[in-house]
């Protein structure tokens, strides 16, 4: 069915902008919201396999959730689009053309997800659009040579749409005016139940990877693209992510979980989660090579989230599509790179069931 397109606003933001809230939807199958503050993924309501539809991602009511200091000081980033670059950094610095940039560090001395004000803090312009088979909005915004100490010019698109099957895609498009370095990606937080008094530990988990990225005391790859096999981490079957999660394992002590980069095998449906309780399903494709997962290992009921709640340890999962972490510093990882006559580009894309 021909999906329906509306807006309102959401607030205003301290300096006088006002965000627009953009809902897609499908009576009945699907309700998908976002937010020109941050390009962000505000609300996911699908139906469980009674048909009762509801909320599956995190986020807040209004955008003042999305400004209160005690979610700040937090570093959740719950919806948003993160830039420049996804993750963590080394030494808050990498090297190109010679010249050594360094990055503010915005979380105990390390520079994550774009810094101090990244693009999840932005005001992004919005361009509602519809075909005949799709509705959907394109956010952009213009990163200035310098920004959080970046080199050149980046101008990003990201663009939400949801089809007349209900699929939704995010897609990121950009160019810079000098070679740079980028790794966009999305931070919503899933969790299928609806309930988000309930954690994540009895979904369901699948990704199509067969190797991983251990990490550092920083949680800062080493260096090393290691077997699954026989570790916590290997989800090529579906698995109940409480079984391997609570496993005595060095590399889910670091982060209380799982927090790490997945290689992909291929592009197609590479990663599944699945709520046994509500049936509710949702599968993955990417063109990017890596996926991080975060089980919500850091959420600590430190404020207010919708209709009121706080989001406990565990109460959802991320699935940020992206290239590896800290690529900058990898030059054996995949090439972040961006050079000023390319365009860069990025798709994944969700579909939704319940059995
Ligand atoms: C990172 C986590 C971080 C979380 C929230 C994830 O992408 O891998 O370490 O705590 O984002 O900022």
């Amino acid at each position: 069915m021909q999906p329906v397109l509306t807006s309102k606003k959401f607030g205003n933001t301290p300096k006088g902008d006002e965000i627009q809230l953009f809902t897609f939807s499908i009576p009945g199958q699907i309700e998908v919201s976002v937010m020109n503050y941050g390009a962000t993924w505000t609300h996911l309501l699908i139906p469980d396999r009674n048909g009762k539809l509801e909320d599956v991602v995190l986020g807040f009511d209004t955008l003042d959730g999305y400004l209160q200091k005690d979610y700040l000081e937090h570093y959740c980033y719950i919806g948003s689009t993160i830039g420049r670059i996804a993750g963590r950094i080394t030494d808050n610095r990498f090297h190109l053309e010679g010249k050594t940039y360094e990055l503010p560090a915005n979380l105990n001395g390390i520079h994550l997800h774009g810094g101090m004000e990244g693009w999840d803090k932005k005001v992004w312009e919005s361009e509602p659009f519809e075909t005949n088979n799709s509705v959907g909005v394109t956010f952009y915004y213009q990163s200035k040579a310098g920004e959080e100490n970046y080199p050149g010019t980046i101008d990003i698109w990201v663009t939400y749409t949801l089809d007349e099957t209900g699929r939704l895609e995010i897609s990121y498009k950009a160019s810079s005016d000098e070679k740079t370095i980028i790794n966009p990606t999305n931070h919503a937080y899933f969790n299928l139940t609806g309930d988000f008094s309930k954690t994540i530990e009895g979904h369901g988990f699948f990704v199509d990877a067969g190797k991983y990225l251990p990490m550092n005391q920083n949680s800062l790859p080493t260096g090393e693209i290691a077997s699954v096999g026989g570790t916590p981490f290997d989800f090529r079957n579906l698995k109940t992510i409480s079984e391997p999660i609570h496993r005595e394992h060095s590399q889910l002590e670091i982060a209380g979980g799982i927090d790490h980069c997945f290689v992909l095998n291929q592009p197609e449906d590479c990663a599944v989660l699945y709520d046994p309780e509500s049936g509710r399903k949702l599968k993955l494709s990417t063109t990017e090579p890596g996926i991080q997962v975060y089980t919500g290992n850091y959420l600590g009921n430190n404020f207010e989230g919708k209709n009121g709640l706080t989001y406990g340890k565990r109460t959802a999962i991320c699935l940020e599509t992206q290239h590896f972490p800290d690529s900058c510093n990898h030059p054996e990882f995949p090439s972040i790179l961006l050079m000023p006559e390319e365009i860069f580009q990025s798709r994944t894309q969700f579909v939704f069931s319940a059995e």
